[in-house]
C-alpha cells in the first residue's frame, strides 16, 4: 500500500486525495494545509489526518486537531502530492529533497520545477522512478490527451488550437472577467503551446487563449494538420476507444458546458467532475489532412486522474501506462454513467464510488 500525503487541501488537493482514497493500492497519509477554513473541516470529516503547513496554532484555535507539521506528513509518506497554489510548490521543492520524498508538482508551477513534465497517455515511462514529475495544467492535459492518439496513427505536421479559458473556478470570488471577453494572454503564442511542447518536444502547436466570464469548463477549437489523410469515421473511432476521451453524442442535446456538468452530477459524479476531455462528436470534422473540432475540459477535474498515474510511476509499482490508467479508470469511475457516441449504454461499469 503506498503512503500518499497531499500538501495543499484546496480545489485539486481535495480531490486528489478523494481518488488516491479508492484506489486499491493506495492510502491517504495525511493533507496539509495553513487555514483551518471549511475544507480543513471537509479533510476531518473524511477522517484524513490534517498536518500543519504554517505553525498549528490556527487549528488548535479552531479546535481542530492536527497530526502534526507538513516536516512529519512528508516523512510519513512514500510520495507527496504537492497541490498548493501556484509557486508554492516551487519553494516546497527543497523539503521534500531534504526528506528524499519523491513528489509530484502541478501544472502552476515552471516546468523545471520537477525531472519529468508528465501526461500518463503522453509519457508515463518517462516518470518510472524519477524523484519528481510534473503533472502540466488541465488545457495542456486536455490537448496532450487528444494529440497522443493522433501522432501515433497519423502523425501530426501542426496544431492550432484557440483556448477559451473559464474565467475563473466557481470558488474564486475575486477572479474575473465578471462580463467581459479577454485575448488572455494578447500575445501569441499562449503559454500553453509551449507548455505542450514539454510533453512532446518536436510538436508544431500554435495556441492562442482568451478568457470569459464562465466559471463551467474551458473550451478548445482545435485544428490539426495531420501527416496522412484519414476519414472523419476513421478519426472518430480511433478517439472514441481512447477512455479519458468522452465523445458526446449528438442525440443528448450537450449544447455547452453547463449542459455537460448538469449531465455528470446526474451521472452521480462526485463533485459533477469531468475527468474525460468531452468532445462533441459531430464536430469531428476531417478536410483533406486537416481534422477540426471543438472539446470541453473540466479544470477542476481531469488533471486528478493523472495525479494518481503519477503517484504510481514514481514510486515504480506500475511500469506499464496501460495498466495504471486502467487502474485508475476502473477505481475512480472515469467513463462511469456515460454514454457512447454511438448511443450504447455505457463505457465503463465501475463499482468504485466517491
Ligand atoms: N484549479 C484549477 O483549475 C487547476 C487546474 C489544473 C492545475 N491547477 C494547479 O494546481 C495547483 C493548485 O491549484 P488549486 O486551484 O487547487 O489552488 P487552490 O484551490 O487555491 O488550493 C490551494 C490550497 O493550498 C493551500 N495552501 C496555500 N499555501 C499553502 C502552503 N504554503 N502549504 C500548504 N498548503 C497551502 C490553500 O489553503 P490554505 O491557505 O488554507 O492552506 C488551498 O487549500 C496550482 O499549481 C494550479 O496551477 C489548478
Amino acid at each position: 500500500m503506498l503512503h500518499v500525503g497531499i500538501n495543499g487541501f484546496g480545489t485539486i488537493g481535495k480531490r486528489v486525495a478523494d481518488a488516491v482514497r479508492v484506489q486499491p493500492d493506495m492510502t491517504v497519509a495525511g493533507v496539509a494545509k495553513r487555514s483551518p477554513n471549511f475544507e480543513a473541516t471537509i479533510a476531518d470529516d473524511r477522517g484524513y489526518d490534517l498536518y500543519a503547513a504554517d505553525g498549528r496554532e490556527p487549528f488548535d484555535e479552531a479546535d481542530l486537531a492536527t497530526a502534526g507539521t507538513v516536516h512529519d506528513l512528508i516523512e510519513t509518506s512514500d510520495v507527496v502530492v504537492d497541490t498548493t497554489p501556484s509557486g508554492v510548490g516551487a519553494a516546497n521543492a527543497s523539503l521534500y529533497a531534504e526528506h528524499d520524498t519523491p513528489a509530484i508538482f502541478q501544472g502552476g508551477e515552471d516546468p523545471d520545477v520537477a525531472d519529468v513534465s508528465f501526461n500518463a497517455r503522453a509519457n508515463y515511462e518517462k516518470a518510472v522512478g524519477a524523484d519528481t514529475a510534473r503533472v502540466v495544467s488541465c488545457n495542456t492535459t486536455g490537448l496532450s490527451r487528444l494529440l497522443a492518439p493522433l501522432r501515433e496513427s497519423y502523425g501530426v505536421e501542426k496544431s492550432r488550437v484557440t483556448l477559451v479559458r473559464r474565467g475563473a473556478d466557481p470558488g474564486q470570488t475575486g477572479r474575473g472577467p465578471i462580463n467581459d471577453t479577454l485575448p488572455d494572454p494578447v500575445e501569441i503564442p499562449s503559454h500553453h503551446g509551449p507548455d505542450v511542447q514539454t510533453i512532446f518536444p518536436d510538436l508544431d502547436i500554435d495556441t492562442m487563449g482568451m478568457k470569459v466570464p464562465t466559471t463551467q469548463m474551458h473550451t478548445h477549437s482545435v485544428n490539426v494538420t495531420l501527416e496522412s489523410e484519414p476519414t472523419t469515421e476513421e478519426v472518430t473511432s480511433l478517439l472514441a476507444d481512447e477512455s479519458r476521451l468522452f465523445l458526446i453524442p449528438e442525440t443528448l442535446g450537450i449544447d455547452g458546458a453547463g449542459k455537460l456538468k448538469e449531465y455528470t452530477r446526474d451521472a452521480g459524479r462526485p463533485r459533477g467532475d469531468v475527468w474525460e476531455n468531452c468532445i462533441w462528436a459531430e464536430s469531428i470534422t476531417v478536410e483533406g489532412r486537416d481534422l477540426y473540432l471543438f472539446q470541453a475540459i473540466h479544470q477542476e477535474a481531469d488533471v486528478v486522474p493523472e495525479n494518481i498515474d503519477a503517484v504510481r510511476a514514481l514510486s515504480e509499482r506500475t511500469a506499464s501506462a496501460e495498466k495504471s490508467i486502467r487502474r485508475t479508470d476502473e477505481a475512480l469511475g472515469v467513463g462511469r454513467g456515460l454514454v457512447e457516441h454511438d448511443g450504447s449504454p455505457q463505457r465503463v461499469d465501475s463499482h468504485a464510488d466517491d
